[in-house]
């Protein structure tokens, strides 16, 4: 089989999440890394990508000189990924997608409602795959809860619970290091800071495990160190499509806690308890029984989770193969597509340009409902209303 290509814009040396999507794309041996423009130096940017095994024509100076050499050529990259900071992500986005590309970009796919709205209306129009890098909905046992809500194994969802809190910005005494300062200021962060950078990931995670949408909420926002403009904690309530209610809660003050991304779903007949920081173990309490831990690699689970396994059960599993998930989705996408054939449902599980402008619409109702003293609001986008 022929092994697709993949082009990278950001991620450079140093970067932080560079790494995990070039382990991630690399991974199954679906594509080869072949191209990038992956620093904001040109020089730096070209010599990275070299010393990362790219030829020296294809390792761009900037994302403008990679889209024109790409689509230049006959054996132009089959995916592109954008790792960028977040205010370049839509022009990028757009640029590629218009250009023939199928497209990765990082989150907060934009900065406005308006801007993801564009990008899922050029999605439609070219025909390209527009994913979103939700990168946690790609865990075994994430994908695993999702199939048991969706066969009904803990019936009708009545509340799901959600968190992304860590402690990283907690230090008072560190919050006018420019590298942190930035993230709390509008004109550089946009409406929100710990609610678009945390908060969408586990708002995400409960729409995809529920397969519900968040149609209205209410947000408690604070800003704990006072000098911040932006929130860095946020209580979010809401409501969901198929009468799920939700609670959110999203922090960068909660000193001790790590990662700290959890979903808990509870419906029905049952509950289910998953943490990131140990995603090998998904908590089951059927009604009126005992609690069962259900280990990723084990026999019996379903066919989303044993696709999205990958490594012999009791080894850990972590981000970067979680990544390598959403990159197996893509590759049988782009796949299905060249040979014009129907993809594998169990690979049709990324998240998509869609999920992408929701948590932007989520985002504004969440600035303007926390500064309205919790006022309930609309959190659809107007697209979708
Ligand atoms: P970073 O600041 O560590 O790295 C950004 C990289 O992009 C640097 O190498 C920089 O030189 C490069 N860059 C900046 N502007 C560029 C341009 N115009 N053209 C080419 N390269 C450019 O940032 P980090 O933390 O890696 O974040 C990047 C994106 O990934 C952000 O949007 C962030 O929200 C997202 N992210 C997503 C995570 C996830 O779990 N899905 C986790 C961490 C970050």
């Amino acid at each position: 089989m022929t092994k697709l290509t993949w082009g990278m814009i950001g991620g450079g040396e140093g970067s932080q999440i560079g790494p995990a999507h070039r382990l991630g794309a690399g991974l199954d041996g679906e594509f080869s890394f072949v191209a990038g423009a992956l620093d904001h130096r040109p020089d730096a940017g070209r010599a990275y990508g070299q010393a990362l095994g790219l030829d020296a024509d294809r390792s761009y100076g900037d994302w403008r000189e990679m889209l024109e050499g790409e689509r230049a050529r006959a054996d132009r990259v089959d995916l592109v990924t954008v790792a960028t900071p977040n205010a370049t992500h839509f022009e990028i986005t757009k640029a590629f997608l218009e250009g023939g590309f199928h497209v990765l970009c990082e989150k907060p796919m934009t900065m406005t409602v308006a801007e993801g709205e564009e990008i899922v209306s050029i999605a439609k129009e070219t025909g390209k795959i527009s994913a979103v890098n939700y990168g946690y909905s790609g865990y075994s046992l994430v994908r695993h809860m999702k199939a048991m809500v969706a066969r009904g194994e803990i019936g009708k969802i009545r509340v799901v619970v959600a968190e992304f809190a860590h402690g990283h910005h907690a230090d008072a005494a560190d919050a006018d290091n420019p590298r942190v300062r930035w993230r709390y200021d509008p004109a550089q962060a946009g409406v929100s800071a710990q609610f678009a950078d945390c908060g969408i990931h586990a708002m995400h995670m409960a729409s995809f495990v529920t397969g519900q949408e968040v149609e209205r909420l209410s947000a408690d926002t604070i800003s704990a160190i006072g000098s911040r403009v932006l929130e860095d904690d946020a209580m979010v309530n809401f409501r969901m499509s198929g009468g799920a209610t939700g609670r959110l809660w999203t922090s960068s003050v909660a000193i001790g806690r790590q990662h700290g991304l959890t979903l808990q779903v509870f419906g029905e007949t049952g509950g289910l308890r998953w943490a990131q920081e140990q995603p090998n173990q998904l908590y089951y309490m059927p009604l009126g029984q005992r609690l069962q831990v259900i280990e990723r690699g084990e026999a019996g689970l379903s066919p989303e989770a044993d696709r999205a396994s990958r490594v012999t059960i009791g080894h850990s599993e972590g981000m970067p193969l979680a990544f390598a998930n959403i990159y197996k989705d893509l590759a049988e996408a782009i796949r299905a597509r060249k040979e014009g054939r129907t993809m594998d449902p169990a690979a049709n599980l990324y998240p998509r340009a869609e999920d992408g402008l929701r948590s932007m619409a989520a985002v504004f109702a969440v600035a303007e409902s926390g500064k309205a003293e919790g006022k309930w609001v609309d959190a659809r986008p107007p697209m979708f209303r």
